[in-house]
């Protein structure tokens, strides 16, 4: 099947020669197309606040939120996914701010769309920053474990998307993990007329340690403490689980599928794209970012270059999108050609 070549007939540093054939072999681009920003939104007006884990990321009220979104389409970034910041009055055990049609999220979503009608806007479905004790869904509180209870967690998924949806949000996101979650609510969404509302499922993701800073960052850390979320995010150890996960949500109505995180899971990516051929995404998450940040301040590491290697291997490995906290500075770089 594979051409055989041998040396002196073959030689493979003919073509990586010059310039010019080293572009016209290169089997790969990333382009501005390919990334998806994610932000964190505050209550009030002319908020920013630094996120000490993640030099770079802020999160911002509203008013400022509009001046990042207006970057993003200016470089040509496609989409926005947010991500609410909820102080601790908004807290509770149902976490029954996620659905509240006057909440933060659903402001956000119309203010953006208000204003920049063609840039798409993902909100995240799950629970986590709304209940007091971190978890994306409710806890059973018969339980002494805290076991998060699936049948019951998916009615307020399907209340918090339909909620989304109503705002305007162009593509929902359950990154929650509970079973039939994605059926649940595309039947809500369909039946309340919202058809074209897209869901971008994050169907691979896994209980990963490399999701601390983002905890940090939303403001949910503290309130999981010592828990885990072992009981629905994957184990890191399984390949074909991942496969079964997308079929299912495939199955569902999914339009979009995910792998979380990124660097460490390119041979997810690269299995779900090549094996079930469905539109495939890729999240880099905050302790990626945080990694290539803190070696990059301390020299250690040539921040933008390893920075565009990393999303070009997530393109490499079959992804045709990528979150990434550098997708404004990427395409910023990529315009100024450097
Ligand atoms: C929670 C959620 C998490 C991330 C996105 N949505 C964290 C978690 O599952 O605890 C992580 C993103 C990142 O680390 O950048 N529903």
């Amino acid at each position: 099947m594979r051409p055989t070549g041998a040396f002196p007939a073959t030689r493979m540093r003919r073509m990586r020669r010059d310039n010019f054939s080293r572009r016209l072999m290169r089997e790969n681009v990333l382009t501005a197309n390919d990334l998806i920003f994610p932000v964190f939104v505050l209550d009030g007006e002319q908020r920013t606040e630094s996120v000490a884990s993640m030099p770079g990321v802020e999160r911002v009220s509203i008013d400022r939120l509009l001046l990042v979104a207006e970057q993003a389409l200016t470089l040509g970034v496609p989409a926005l996914a947010l991500f609410p910041v909820i102080d601790a009055a908004g807290k509770t055990d149902g976490a029954e701010e996620a659905w509240n049609p006057d909440g933060l999220v659903p402001r956000t979503v119309q203010a953006l769309k208000a204003r920049f009608p063609e840039l798409g806007v993902i909100t995240d479905v799950a629970l986590d920053p709304y209940t007091s004790h971190g978890q994306d869904g409710l806890i059973d509180p018969r339980d002494p474990r805290g076991y998060v209870m699936n049948d019951e967690t998916l009615e307020a998924l399907a209340k918090q998307a339909l909620c989304h949806a109503e705002a305007g949000a162009d593509v929902v996101a359950p990154s929650d993990m509970m079973d039939g979650r994605i059926g649940r609510i595309r039947t809500e969404l369909d039946r309340a007329g919202h058809i074209h509302t897209r869901i971008l499922a994050y169907s691979a993701k896994y209980a990963s340690s490399f999701y601390g800073p983002f905890r940090d960052a939303v403001g949910s850390a503290g309130n999981l403490g010592k828990g885990n979320k072992y009981t629905y995010q994957m184990d890191p150890a399984n390949s074909d689980e991942a496969i079964r996960e997308v079929a299912l949500d495939i199955a569902e109505g999914a339009d979009m599928f995910m792998v979380k995180p990124g660097m460490p899971y390119l041979d997810i990516v690269r299995r779900v794209k090549r094996e079930l051929e469905v539109p495939t995404y890729v999240y880099q998450v905050s302790g990626e970012y945080a990694m290539l940040k803190a070696a990059g301040a301390n020299g250690w590491l040539d921040e933008k270059a390893c920075a565009m290697e990393a999303l070009l291997s997530f393109k490499r490995a079959g992804a045709d999108g990528i979150l990434t906290y550098y997708a404004l500075d990427a395409a910023r770089w990529m315009k100024s050609g450097a």
